[in-house]
């Protein structure tokens, strides 16, 4: 009933020619109880009777077949190589960490939660900025930037030049190649409202997190019918996750690396990271694995080290399954990262395509058997749960001809 009404009007101001964007916002505010009207399956029969229907067509269209993608990870799991994937698509806005700006906003500088804002609140406030984010609401993102914006200008976007679309026209001057060095030497601020639009134009929009502990975590954004959400869930041997910690973060990971040299577990040493690190990887895994409705057609985890063996291949994987077309440009940028290719990009390179994945598993040099021990027993249901297989022995350990990582497949919900 609600439904017909609103036809008659939208058919009424359609065939006045009334302005395309009152189309637009009337169509936005019907979607809903709207979903088996006429116009639509014309629309993808596409027979436009005249430009006013093209043009709503044309819209919907590309409404309907909008996706947004979220890479769920850890810190140190390659997530900025997979995100790489995405941000090198010219029909994706990729953004690289937003919710950065929402846990500096939210705590000290130990990186620990201020009193009167809990965690629950923490990953609210998280789940509001994607909300805004995806449908390109930049404004909003101002409430947690510092300095404040003025004139919805900013100069204090985090890791701005990580993401291509805040590097290319009109969000600043053409720069050849459009790399992350060049961008944050070349483009200074950045204005919000140019961002918005920029981000509108865009067909998809690809947002990479290492800042939701677990994918329950978002289970309102991925159940919000005005989403079309896509969760590309990353994940690594926590083994090989811990010893590229210690070697990024050697200050706050000092006692692990006086436990991994002298072979003795210090006193102060601070199991809670790591214990939960694993406890979100094997919570998050099991809600996938028992395949809940919320998360049919709109759930694949990748390991980290499948993606290193064989990239190309893993990207189509992940493209088919979000429903992305595949792009040449993306398969050429994995090939010169992953192939001795010298260049700006060295951040993400492997020396071939096959150390790539013997990189994936170099932790194995890198730790003694006692930590390797520790670290087996804290995580032992994530490492069962993901195929990685434990060592008992240093020769077990440090023999790369063996990979202890077990082939499987893991086969999205759809
Ligand atoms: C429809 O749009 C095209 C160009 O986009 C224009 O040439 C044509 O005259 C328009 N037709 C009508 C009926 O307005
Ligand atoms: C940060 O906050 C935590 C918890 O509220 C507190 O224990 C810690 O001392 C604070 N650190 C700094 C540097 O303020
Ligand atoms: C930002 O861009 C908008 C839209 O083009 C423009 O109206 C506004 O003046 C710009 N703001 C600044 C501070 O340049
Ligand atoms: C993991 O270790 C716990 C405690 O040592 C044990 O109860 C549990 O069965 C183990 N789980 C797996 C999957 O190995
Ligand atoms: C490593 O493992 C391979 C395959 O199992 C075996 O042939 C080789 O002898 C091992 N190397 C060492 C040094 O144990």
């Amino acid at each position: 009933m609600e439904c017909s009404w609103k036809a008659v009007v939208l058919l009424v101001f359609t065939s006045l020619g009334i302005q395309y964007t009152a189309i637009k916002s009337l169509r936005m505010a019907f979607k809903p109880p709207c979903r088996e009207m006429g116009s639509e399956s014309r629309c993808l029969q596409k027979e436009f009777k005249d430009n006013a229907t093209r043009m709503f067509c044309e819209d919907y269209l590309q409404q309907e077949s909008r996706k947004h993608i979220i890479i769920l990870a850890t810190t140190r799991s390659g997530s900025s190589f997979l995100g790489q994937i995405f941000n090198q698509n010219p029909d994706i806005f990729y953004l690289y960490e937003p919710l950065y700006h929402v846990q500096r906003a939210f705590t000290n500088s130990s990186g620990r939660v201020q009193k009167p804002i809990d965690r629950r609140s923490l990953l609210g406030a998280y789940r509001d900025l994607l909300h805004n984010l995806y449908n390109c609401d930049f404004y909003f993102l101002e409430n947690y930037l510092r300095p404040i914006p003025k004139d919805h200008e900013t100069s204090s976007f985090f890791r701005r030049g990580a993401s291509n679309a805040l590097c290319l026209p009109p969000l600043c001057e053409q720069i050849n190649p459009v790399n992350e060095h060049l961008c944050s030497k070349k483009c200074k601020t950045v204005n919000l409202t140019l961002v918005s639009d920029s981000c509108h134009r865009y067909k998809h929009m690809a947002i990479k997190t290492v800042r939701i502990p677990e994918i329950n975590d978002i289970r309102t954004l991925v159940e919000d019918p005005r989403l079309n959400l896509k969760v590309i869930h990353l994940v690594r041997d926590p083994r090989g996750i811990l010893a590229s910690r210690m070697n990024t973060f050697t200050d706050l990971y000092r006692a692990w690396k006086i436990w991994n040299t002298l072979g003795r577990k210090p006193h102060n040493i601070d199991l809670s990271q790591i214990t939960t690190t694993c406890t979100d990887l094997s919570n998050s895994v099991e809600t996938g694995f028992s395949r809940p409705l919320w998360l049919k057609g709109k759930y694949m985890l990748v390991r980290y080290e499948d993606l290193a063996r064989d990239p190309v291949t893993k990207a189509k994987e992940m493209y088919k399954f979000i429903g992305l077309e595949w792009k040449v440009k993306v398969q050429k940028w994995i090939e010169q990262n992953t192939k001795g290719y010298v260049g700006l990009t060295r951040n993400f390179k492997f020396s071939t395509s096959r150390n790539a994945a013997e990189t994936a598993e170099n932790w194995r040099l890198h730790l003694g058997l006692g930590l390797v021990h520790a670290l087996q027993q804290i995580c032992n249901v994530t490492l069962s749960l993901l195929g990685y297989q434990t060592v008992d022995s240093t020769i077990q350990l440090r023999n790369l001809s063996n990979s202890l990582v077990e082939p499987k497949t893991f086969t999205p919900f759809t």
